[in-house]
């Protein structure tokens, strides 16, 4: 624990300078070290920030409007919070920082604001979609492996994806509730197969303070075309990650910078039958990708959402 120092403790403020010691001063009783690192740190560069841009007052209400908005437009089928922190790069920096995917592991990538969490079991080679969903069908086919290569038996996939028109189903009342959600777990080769729909990259929401300073920032909303996986297993450390369909010219402008040229899939079109699967419709796709998980603790996130948008409440 830091020391504190009186003389600071009985200084009555009168200039600028005398701020930030100040405050630093008040935080030196914090018992939990990580909490004291974490917030000394956050007052030390807030205020270089401030001295840096010398807000006026008016700029000041503005930004804590901003951020009051953020939490106000946050409710059980939209997550403005999670989707400012993921626009401004926030989110891909934590997670590269902490999966960096030096032990062969998949990458990862971040979880975005559309995950519900406690999405309906989906056996080997059935389909997520629960609306009848127009678009190109889609097989996604692959492995999840250990780093050495070994097939992981009970690994679950929990997977969610935009529809074709590029909306999450708990954005629109037109899709059957956890319509392209699923969960599947894989058996003793380590396979999963499950079938869906070829999305479409989408526009982020924009009707809220995220959209409003990507609209100042003159930035477009858009994300190239991907299906969400969080992959576990026991003893392994938890995949979150998207697969993104590599013929997606928006790759290198995602709107989040979550794209990673690692984590595209093989998307392939065929116009046969497949041999296996004969009720899928053709013609169809397939997008091929092997999960690779390291050793490790598994843990779980909490889901940014965990409702559907009822159809009265259309506007976010
Ligand atoms: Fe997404």
């Amino acid at each position: 624990m830091a020391v504190k120092d009186l003389t600071l403790s009985n200084l009555i403020l009168s200039t600028e300078d005398e701020v930030t010691p100040k405050v630093l001063n008040a935080m030196a009783d914090t018992d939990d070290a990580r909490i004291h690192e974490i917030t000394t740190a956050l007052v030390r560069h807030v205020h270089a920030f401030i001295r840096e841009v010398r807000p006026t007052e008016t700029e000041f209400e503005q930004g804590l409007d901003w951020i009051t908005r953020l939490g106000q437009l946050t409710n059980e089928s939209h997550n403005e919070t999670v989707l400012a922190a993921d626009v401004l790069g926030i989110s891909t920096l934590i997670d590269l920082i902490n999966n960096d995917g030096m032990q062969g592991e998949t990458m990862s990538a971040l979880l975005g604001p559309f995950y519900r969490g406690e999405s309906p079991p989906c056996g080997f080679g059935q389909s997520i979609a629960r609306s009848d969903t127009d678009g190109e069908s889609l097989l996604l086919i692959g492995r999840v492996l250990d780093t050495n290569g070994a097939p992981i038996s009970g690994a679950r996939l929990d997977i969610w994806q935009a529809s074709p028109v590029g909306l999450y189903e708990n954005q629109d009342p037109e899709q059957a509730d956890f319509n392209l959600r699923g969960v599947q777990t894989t058996g003793p080769d380590g396979r999963y197969l499950l079938c869906s729909v070829v999305p479409s990259g989408y526009p982020v929401p924009t009707f809220g303070p995220a959209g409003d300073l990507l609209n100042a920032q003159k930035r477009r909303p858009f994300r190239p075309a991907h299906v969400h996986f969080i992959v576990s297993a026991p003893a392994h450390k938890t995949l979150i990650t998207q697969i993104f369909m590599d013929t997606d010219e928006n790759m290198s402008d995602d709107v989040v910078f979550g794209a990673k040229s690692q984590i595209c899939g093989k998307l392939e079109h065929h116009t046969d039958h497949h041999p296996d699967f004969p009720d899928v419709r053709t013609p169809y796709a397939t997008c091929t990708y092997d999960f690779v998980l390291k050793p490790g603790e598994p843990t779980f996130p909490t889901p940014p959402i965990s409702g559907k948008k009822d159809k009265e409440n259309t506007n976010g």
